[in-house]
């Protein structure tokens, strides 16, 4: 992977260099990069392992809905670094892989698994002898759990505060959707509380080319004096009162209105081999190229089902990314718009088909289309 040249509404200041190291090797980047969007640009694409096989695992939705991000920053494990800003000087290290990310021994459990590692084999296998249970356990902690907490750390290192704030609006989501229902709200007078999980409001307008007006709605919000909070999810209605994790301080919200505008997430489709580093959600791999200008590969195959993956395709396209096909599994998909669009740029369209199959050792290097046999 490589930096694409400046994308319209990318987050990176060029002028802004930093480095950080990763596994003790530097790392370089933009400020506004992300760790992984910084490592990606470096051309790395294994970023973790998986939890029981160890198989390699890369970037898949570039928005913190998975675990294969996670890496350990200064020393705090399950930190996930497609959210997490780079910083100059940060140390990030990789977790659950020895003695390197890109040589596990512990993949062996993917090679050989087998009968031996079928689910729940911790229970079944190493029940006898039980006098050897203890052995058992103690390499099986070992091996398992996502990351190690420092042995020793400094009394309070840590400091959690606490914030309770009343509010006559909260709108969670920080898309157009919630911006504009923000500032509907305070132009009526309302005190309102905006959060959102990304660095900035704006959602998925910033991606797909309406970040002028994504950014001008926030800017509009804020001259209002809604309050937003960035980096911070709401983690849960609990009467009334809605908890809001922002860093190290946890809002807690009492408001009367609630406006839930979170948007919707891509879900991977299922096939053998999707879990390589290379297969990712296409609504990843355009985060990667419009925020951060990082190419998500030099050559792609987009599967859908619906026209937001044919026009994912035709963005990475503009974006400077070669995109060899596009399978979407509509017979009759076309009539027009972005289907009309990648077929007038040469990219082939082949109806009523899908990945059935991805293939390559530690990431993927080629895709299986085939045709539906029985369309329901
Ligand atoms: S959470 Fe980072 S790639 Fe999914």
């Amino acid at each position: 992977m490589t930096r694409l040249a400046p994308q319209p509404g990318e987050r990176i200041d060029r002028a802004r260099p930093l480095s950080f190291t990763f596994d003790g090797r530097p790392v370089g980047g933009y400020a506004g990069d992300t760790i992984v969007s910084a490592l990606l640009a470096g051309g790395r694409q294994v970023l973790s392992r998986s939890f029981k096989y160890h198989r390699p695992r890369g970037e898949l939705c570039g928005c913190g809905q998975c675990a294969n991000s996670l890496v350990t920053v200064d020393g705090r494990p399950g930190v996930r670094g497609c959210g997490e800003p780079a910083r100059d000087g940060m140390a990030v290290e990789h977790q659950n892989a020895w003695p390197s990310l890109e040589h596990d021994v512990m993949r062996v459990a993917d090679r050989l698994g087998g009968p031996l590692l079928q689910v729940g084999f911790y229970y079944k296998t190493f029940i006898r002898p039980r006098r050897l249970w203890p052995v058992y356990e103690k390499a099986l902690r070992r091996a398992a759990g996502l990351g190690r907490l420092p042995a020793r750390q400094d009394e309070r290192t840590w400091r959690t505060e606490y914030r309770r704030r009343h509010c006559d609006l909260l709108v969670v989501g920080g898309g157009l959707a919630g911006l504009q229902a923000a500032i509907a709200a305070a132009e009526r007078g309302a005190d309102v509380v905006l959060c959102d999980e990304d660095v900035e409001p704006g959602g998925w307008a910033l991606v797909d080319g309406r970040h002028a007006e994504a950014r001008a709605l926030a800017g509009r919000a804020r001259d209002l004096g809604v309050e937003i909070l960035t980096r911070a999810p709401a983690l849960g209605w609990f009467d009334g009162l809605v908890a809001v994790w922002q860093g190290d301080t946890l809002h807690q919200v009492r408001a009367p209105r609630h406006v839930l505008a979170t948007g919707a997430l891509q879900q991977p489709l299922v096939f053998p081999g999707n879990d390589l580093p290379g297969v990712m959600l296409s609504s990843g791999a355009r985060r990667l190229a419009a925020l951060y200008a990082v190419a998500p590969g030099r050559r792609a195959v987009v599967a859908t089902v619906d026209d937001a993956g044919l026009r994912d395709a035709l963005a990475l396209h503009l974006a400077g990314i070669e995109v060899a096909a596009v399978a979407d599994l509509r017979p009759d998909a076309g009539g027009g718009g972005p289907a009309a669009h990648l077929e007038a740029a040469g990219i082939p369209l082949v109806r009523g088909a899908t990945v059935v199959r991805a293939a390559g050792r530690d990431r993927v290097e080629r895709a299986v289309l085939a045709r539906a046999l029985i369309h329901i």
